[in-house]
């Protein structure tokens, strides 16, 4: 099949390393094969709405730098769930025949999807239908699956590790029990590589349900040994034992509509209460998601547009690019879609920290 005409577009939460993406995919598409490339703005909205720009050289230069997409993003968007409101009341409707139409009637050849778990088994979804689809892993949460790591990750991580490492100096001066809440979803990623690089003393993720018990026994004996603060890294996800996780808001419209947030209040009023020791909250917030990506992530959303392109041009739709060692490869968007990877039991990284003396609360 020849290639002409290409779409982009960034569904879902945004991260570091979108517009490397797009850059990679758009530069390599002008340069090496002359095809023209649409950029679809606001995710899935774009394609219901019929939003879109032309993308040229010029749109994606100096933007390798740039935090979040130059395309605009959403993570309410979804064609098959369009919200209504029906005489005040909500209801949501099947709008993907639409999505349809509007690729065939803009002549796409082929259409890449960046986004997480939800983009890519909406995108799944639309290849079914017979949208010419290939998906890129994007999520600073890191639990798409069937990929060693998404782009975001490492710059979401960069930060958090900041974070811990700045939280040192007033936990030491004031004697304090110091808690950074980070995001991840159900994934405790984030908070076991930050909390792991900037030193936390405590790192508590969603896959290891904590005793309160083990964490102010924890606090306690580092106070005993001279060490008169401690640092902890929860993922708001995470949930102790006997307990439930803290769900700070329901974004009805949202695909994923469960948001997260305040178990590290609760932590923090559970250690007060039972140690004595003065303890502070600080929640991260967007802070992960936003700002210029690292190297790192620059690099790997550069090629996972450019090795997408390839895999348009091989005709391998319905597949999504994944970092496999060393190398891009390519794997089925069904393989991956509607699942979440989690941080197992025994991860080397997990097994290193215990073995620095890092406690998981278990
Ligand atoms: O999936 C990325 C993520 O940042 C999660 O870590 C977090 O739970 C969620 O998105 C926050 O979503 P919102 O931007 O809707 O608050």
């Amino acid at each position: 099949m020849k290639i002409k005409k290409i779409g982009i577009l960034t569904g879902g939460g945004d991260c570091p390393g979108l517009n490397a993406v797009i850059r990679g995919i758009t530069k390599k598409s002008i340069f090496e094969y002359n095809l023209k490339v649409i950029g679809i703005i606001d995710g899935f909205s774009g394609l219901l709405s019929r939003n879109i720009k032309r993308l040229k050289v010029e749109d994606v230069s100096g933007i390798l730098s740039l935090g979040g997409t130059i395309l605009g993003t959403s993570n309410i968007a979804n064609p098959f769930r369009v919200p209504i409101n029906d005489g005040g009341k909500l209801k949501f409707e099947d709008h993907s025949e639409g999505v349809l139409d509007y690729y065939k009637r803009l002549k796409l050849d082929a259409l890449f999807c960046i986004g997480g778990d939800g983009t890519l088994t909406i995108a799944h979804r639309l290849v079914k239908m017979g949208i010419n689809i290939i998906g890129i892993p994007k999520t600073i949460d890191n639990d798409i699956f069937e990929t060693d790591v998404t782009f975001g990750f490492d710059s979401a991580v960069e930060t958090i590790a900041r974070a811990t490492d700045t939280l040192h100096s007033t936990a030491m001066s004031h004697h304090r029990v110091m808690i950074l809440e980070v995001m991840g979803r159900n994934a405790g990623w984030l908070a076991l590589y930050g909390g792991l690089a900037g030193g936390g003393d405590i790192i508590l993720i969603p896959e290891i349900p904590y005793n309160i018990d083990n964490i102010c026994e924890k606090v306690k004996q580092r106070n005993l040994h001279g060490k008169r603060f401690s640092i902890i890294v929860i993922s708001e996800g995470a949930r102790p034992i006997r307990g439930r996780k803290v769900i700070k808001r329901i974004v009805k419209k949202s695909t994923d509509p469960v948001r997260y947030g305040g178990i590290g209040i609760k932590l923090g009023r559970d250690i007060e209460r039972r140690t004595g020791l003065e303890t502070r909250v600080t929640i991260l917030g967007h802070l992960q998601r936003s700002g210029s990506p690292t190297a790192f992530d620059r690099i790997l959303g550069s090629r996972f547009g450019t090795d997408a392109l390839d895999l348009a041009l091989k005709g391998e739709f319905g597949n999504m690019v994944a970092l496999k060692g060393e190398t891009i490869s390519s794997v089925s968007l069904q393989e991956v879609s509607g699942r979440q990877r989690l941080v197992p039991l025994d991860s080397s990284v997990l097994i290193s920290a215990r073995s620095v003396g890092t406690s998981f609360g278990d």
